[in-house]
C-alpha cells in the first residue's frame, strides 16, 4: 500500500494522505537554523544544536502522535467551523489533502469547505529564520469571512531543561510584542543574547503568547479557545509556556486569493547592545527588525526560494545517473544523495526517533556521513574533518560524540570505543581523493579542544593507527573497549544492574576481548595510509604501515577464520562470538564486510566463501540481518545487543547500514547481480509499494527494518539520521556504478547487474564536467575506456590538462 507517490521531475515526494504510519518527515535549513517538519506540519527548530538552543517545543512520543508544530487554523466567522489546513492538529475531513516534501521546503495544502488552503515551509540559504508561505483561495459561490491563527509552542532554549525542570522554568518565561513580532526572550534578561521572533505580514486583529490562555483549560491543540470564540486575547506570557500566535481576519471574494507570510527566526545581538535604551530589559530590536521586513516581503521570499532550488540543483548536479532502474535513479539522483547532506549535518541529533537531546555530532558517524556527502560540499567537509580531529585525544582515540555548539566533547558518553578513530582515516582519504587538497594533512590541529596541542592532521592520522596497535588482544586482534562499530556488542559490560549504561559501564580491564570487525577496519585503513604516505614519497612510512596491515591480516586469517566466514570477536573469556560453536549468533554481517573491503581472502577464496555463508544464512527479502540465531536471552558476557528481542535493532534486525558493506564486497568479488539485488531489498523508493510494512518514509534509508526473527520482520524504524544513507551512496555511485574518486583521477569501474544494457552518468570531480556512458559488450566486467574518443589504459581518466571544462568518457563492459 502507498501513502502517495514519487514526482521525480519536481524532485518531491508527494503524500496525499495525511495519516501515514508514522510521521513522514522533511528537513528545513542547511547551515545553521533547522527544522524538521512532518506531512501534518509537526516538528520543531533550532539552532544549530537540537539540545542546547532549541526554538520550538515538541513532546516525542506523544498521543495523539505528532503533535506540536508550526499550526495554521482557518475559521469559517460565519458559522464557527475551523480546521487546520495541514491535517493536524484539528484533524478534520479534508479534501484533496496534499504535502509535497521536496528538497529543504515542504508544502502542506488542502480545500476544506470550498476554501483552499497552502503553507510552504522553508529557510532561506544563509538565513536563521523560516518562512511560512501561505495562500488562501476562495472556491466558494458566495464571499468568505475567515480567521486563521498561527500557532507555535516555544521551547525555553534548553531542550533537556525544558523537559524537565519545571520547578524553575514555569517562571522565567518572558515575551514582548512590538508591532505585531512576537519575540520570545526568556533568559535574556541574564545571559543569554539571542532572541526568537514570530511575524506576520498582515495587520493582527490579536496576539496570543500564553499557551493556556490561547488554548483554555484542559484542551489541547485541536480545539483551542482563541480560534474557538474567533478572538485572540492578546495574553502576555509571564512564566508558564510562552507561545506564538497570531490572528488575521479576511475577508475573500469568490477565487479571490490572499498570501499570509509568517516568519519564525532567531536573533543574536552583541554583548553590550542586548536592550535598547540600553539601561531597559527591552530587546534592542534594530538589526533584527530589518530581517523580519525583508523576509515578510513576498518578492524578496520568491528570490530566496529560487536560490535555495539552485543551491540544490548545484549539489545534486554534481552526480547525475540514468540507469534502467527507476529506483536507482531516483536515489542517487535525489533522495540518498539528499539524506547525506541531511545526516552530514546534523549526524544523528534530531529526528523523529533522535530528540535531539542525547546524542551530538557522533565521531564514528560524522566521519562516515563525510563519505556520502564530501563531493557535494568538500569546504564543509574540510572544516568537519578538522573539527573531528580537534576532539581526538593525545591517545589516538577520541570523544564519541561532541556538541556541534560548543564542539566539546560529551563526558556522559566518553570515549573508548575502539573503532573511533580509525574511521577519521577513511574520512580524511576520501576527502583527498575527491579534492586532491593535499594540504589538509598539514593543517595543524589540536588534542581534545586544548589549546597549544596542535600537530598536524597527518600526525592524528598516524596517532589513530596507533591506538589500534596500541591496544591488542591476546590473538593479536585488537582490543575492542566499550563496543566497536555494534554499539551493542559490550564485551567488557558485564551489567546486571537494570539502567545501567551498557556503552559507559566498564567491568571488566578490556585487555581479552577482541573485534575482528576492528581488524578489518584497521587493514582497510592502513592500507589507505599507506597509499597517502607513497603519494608523499614517505617511503619508510608507508613500508610500515603496510607491514601492520599484512600483520593484522595474518591475525585474521590465523584466528578469525571459522571455516565458512569471518568470526565476529573474542570474548571476555577468550571464546568465540560469531561462530559455528555458538548456540546463537553463529555468524554476524560486519567482519564479512569489512574484511573483504579490506581485502582479506579475495586470493584464496574465503571472501568468495564468506558471501556465499552470508548469502544463506543472513540475506532475507528485506535486507540482510545483522547475525543469526538471533540471541533468544540476555547474555551478561555480549552485554545489549541480546537486550534487544530477537529480530529488533543489533539483535538481528536489518541494519541497514551494514547492508552496504556486502554490495560493495560483492562488487570486489565481481558479482554484479548480487550486489544490486541487495541494494534493491533496501532500496526505500522499491519498498513503497509496502509502505504499510515498511512504516517509514519510502524516500529516505531508516537504521533498521525488523529482522526475520521479529514478528514485525519488513518494518522500519529509525529514518534518515543513519549511516545507512553514505554507504548506500557509496555501493551504489562507487562501486555498483563504479565512478570512484581516486587520487590519480576518476576511475570508471562499473560492477552492473547482467541484465543492464549500459547507463550514463555525469559527474563533476574537481572543476571538470566527465559526462560518461557504459555500454554492456559482453558478460564480465573489464572496461575498455575511450577519453575524448581516444582509448586509454586502464580504467582511471587522468585529469585533463590546462582549463579543459568538460570530458567525455565512454566505457565498454564485458
Ligand atoms: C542503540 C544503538 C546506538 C546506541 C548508542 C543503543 O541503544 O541500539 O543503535 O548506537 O544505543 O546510542
Ligand atoms: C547507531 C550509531 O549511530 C552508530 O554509530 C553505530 O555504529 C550503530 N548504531 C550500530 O550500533
Amino acid at each position: 500500500m502507498r501513502y502517495g507517490y514519487f514526482d521525480d521531475e519536481r524532485r518531491e515526494y508527494v503524500i496525499t494522505q495525511p495519516d501515514t504510519p508514522l510521521p513522514w518527515i522533511n528537513y528545513l535549513g542547511c547551515q545553521d537554523y533547522f527544522g524538521l517538519i512532518s506531512n501534518t506540519a509537526g516538528g520543531y527548530s533550532f539552532y544549530r544544536d537540537a539540545r542546547l538552543r532549541r526554538i520550538t517545543r515538541y513532546r516525542y512520543n506523544n498521543v495523539p502522535l505528532d503533535c506540536g508544530g508550526r499550526y495554521i487554523y482557518v475559521r469559517d466567522n460565519d458559522t464557527g467551523a475551523f480546521w487546520s489546513p495541514s491535517w493536524q492538529p484539528t484533524r478534520s475531513d479534508l479534501e484533496a489533502y496534499v504535502c509535497r516534501h521536496g528538497l529543504g521546503y515542504t508544502t502542506i495544502g488542502s480545500t476544506y469547505k470550498g476554501i483552499e488552503a497552502q503553507a510552504r515551509y522553508f529557510v532561506p540559504l544563509h538565513e536563521n529564520l523560516e518562512i511560512w508561505q501561505f495562500t488562501l483561495t476562495n472556491r466558494r459561490q458566495g464571499s468568505a469571512d475567515l480567521s486563521i491563527f498561527s500557532a507555535v509552542e516555544f521551547c525555553l532554549w534548553d531542550a533537556e531543561d525544558d523537559a524537565t525542570n519545571f520547578q524553575r522554568n514555569f517562571n522565567t518565561g518572558e515575551v514582548e510584542v512590538e508591532d505585531g513580532v512576537i519575540y520570545h526572550k526568556t533568559e535574556y534578561r541574564e545571559r543569554r543574547r539571542h532572541f526568537a521572533f514570530f511575524g506576520c505580514s498582515e495587520e493582527l486583529a490579536g496576539f496570543d503568547t500564553q499557551r493556556d490562555v490561547f488554548l483554555g483549560p484542559y484542551r489541547g491543540w485541536d480545539n483551542p479557545t482563541a480560534v474557538e470564540r474567533g478572538r485572540s486575547f492578546n495574553s502576555m506570557a509571564h512564566g508558564w509556556a510562552p507561545v506564538g500566535s497570531h490572528h488575521v481576519k479576511v475577508t475573500l471574494k469568490p477565487t479571490e486569493t490572499r498570501d499570509i507570510i509568517f516568519v519564525l527566526g532567531y536573533h543574536e545581538n552583541p554583548e553590550e547592545k542586548k536592550f535598547d535604551p540600553p539601561d531597559s530589559q527591552t530587546i534592542n530590536k534594530q538589526t533584527v527588525k530589518p530581517v523580519i521586513a525583508r523576509y515578510l516581503d513576498e518578492t524578496n521570499i520568491d528570490t530566496a526560494f529560487e536560490a535555495l532550488c539552485d543551491y540544490w540543483d548545484d549539489l545534486l548536479g554534481i552526480l547525475q545517473v540514468e540507469t534502467p532502474d527507476v529506483h536507482t535513479n531516483r536515489m542517487v539522483n535525489i533522495w540518498n544523495a539528499y539524506q547525506c547532506m541531511v545526516t552530514f549535518n546534523l549526524s544523528r541529533s534530531a529526528s523523529f526517533f533522535e530528540s535531539g537531546i542525547g546524542r551530538g555530532i557522533g565521531f564514528r558517524d560524522s566521519n562516515q556521513d563525510l563519505l556520502g556527502s564530501v563531493h557535494m560540499v568538500p569546504r564543509r567537509g574540510r572544516e568537519r574533518i578538522l573539527d573531528l580531529g580537534a576532539t581526538q585525544l593525545e591517545t589516538g582515540g577520541a570523544y564519541h560524540q561532541f556538541q556541534p555548539l560548543t564542539g566539546r566533547g560529551n563526558d556522559r558518553i566518553g570515549t573508548g570505543f575502539n573503532d573511533d578513530p580509525l574511521w577519521l582515516i577513511l574520512s580524511v582519504v576520501a576527502y583527498l581523493k575527491e579534492t586532491g587538497d593535499w594540504a589538509i594533512l598539514d593543517e595543524p590541529v589540536v588534542y581534545e579542544n586544548q589549546p597549544r596541542t596542535e600537530q598536524s592532521l597527518y600526525e592524528h592520522l598516524q596517532r589513530s593507527l596507533r591506538y589500534t596497535l596500541d591496544r591488542l588482544g591476546p590473538h593479536g586482534l585488537p582490543l575492542i573497549g566499550r563496543a566497536d562499530w555494534n554499539d551493542c556488542l559490550n564485551l567488557n559490560t558485564f551489567s546486571d544492574t537494570s539502567g545501567e549504561s551498557f556503552q559507559t559501564t566498564t567491568t571488566k580491564d578490556g585487555m581479552i576481548a577482541e573485534s575482528v570487525f576492528i581488524a578489518g577496519l584497521f587493514v582497510l585503513a592502513a592500507k589507505e595510509l599507506t597509499a597517502i604516505a607513497q603519494w608523499r614519497g614517505l617511503e619508510d612510512e608507508a613500508r610500515s604501515y603496510l607491514d601492520a596491515a599484512a600483520k593484522m591480516e595474518a591475525a585474521v586469517l590465523d584466528h578469525a577464520w571459522d571455516g565458512a566466514w569471518f568470526l565476529r570477536a573474542y570474548d571476555d573469556f577468550g571464546r568465540k562470538v560469531g561462530s559455528q560453536e555458538c548456540e546463537e549468533g553463529q555468524i554476524f554481517i560486519e567482519p564479512q564486510g569489512f574484511c573483504i573491503m579490506a581485502g582479506i581472502g579475495l586470493q584464496d577464496g574465503l571472501a568468495e566463501k564468506a558471501l556465499l555463508a552470508v548469502k544463506e544464512r543472513l540475506a532475507t527479502p528485506h535486507g540482510i540481518i545483522l547475525h543469526q540465531p538471533a540471541y533468544t536471552r540476555y547474555y551478561l558476557h555480549l552485554g545489549e545487543i541480546s537486550s534487544y528481542p530477537p529480530g529488533y535493532k543489533e539483535n538481528a534486525g536489518i541494519f541497514c547500514q551494514t547492508n552496504p558493506w556486502i554490495m560493495i564486497a560483492e562488487a570486489i568479488l565481481g558479482h554484479g547481480d548480487q550486489a544490486h539485488d541487495y541494494y534493491t531489498c533496501i532500496n526505500p523508493s522499491a519498498r513503497e509499494a509496502i509502505s504499510d510494512v515498511h512504516g517509514c518514509e519510502p524516500y529516505v534509508h531508516a537504521q533498521m527494518i525488523a529482522g526475520r526473527a521479529a514478528p514485525t520482520h519488513g518494518e522500519a524504524k529509525n529514518s534518515w539520521l543513519t549511516g545507512t544513507a553514505a554507504w548506500n551512496y557509496v555501493a551504489i555511485t562507487q562501486w555498483i556504478l563504479g565512478i570512484r574518486p581516486t587520487y590519480g583521477g576518476l576511475q570508471v569501474a562499473p560492477v552492473i547487474p547482467s541484465d543492464w544494457p549500459g547507463f550514463e552518468a555525469t559527474r563533476v570531480f574537481r572543476g571538470v564536467t566527465y559526462r560518461i556512458s557504459v555500454e554492456r559488450a559482453g558478460e564480465g566486467n573489464a572496461v575498455s575506456l575511450t577519453v575524448d574518443g581516444q582509448p586509454i589504459e586502464g580504467n582511471i581518466v587522468p585529469s585533463p590538462q590546462g582549463d579543459q571544462a568538460e570530458v567525455v568518457v565512454e566505457a565498454i563492459l564485458g
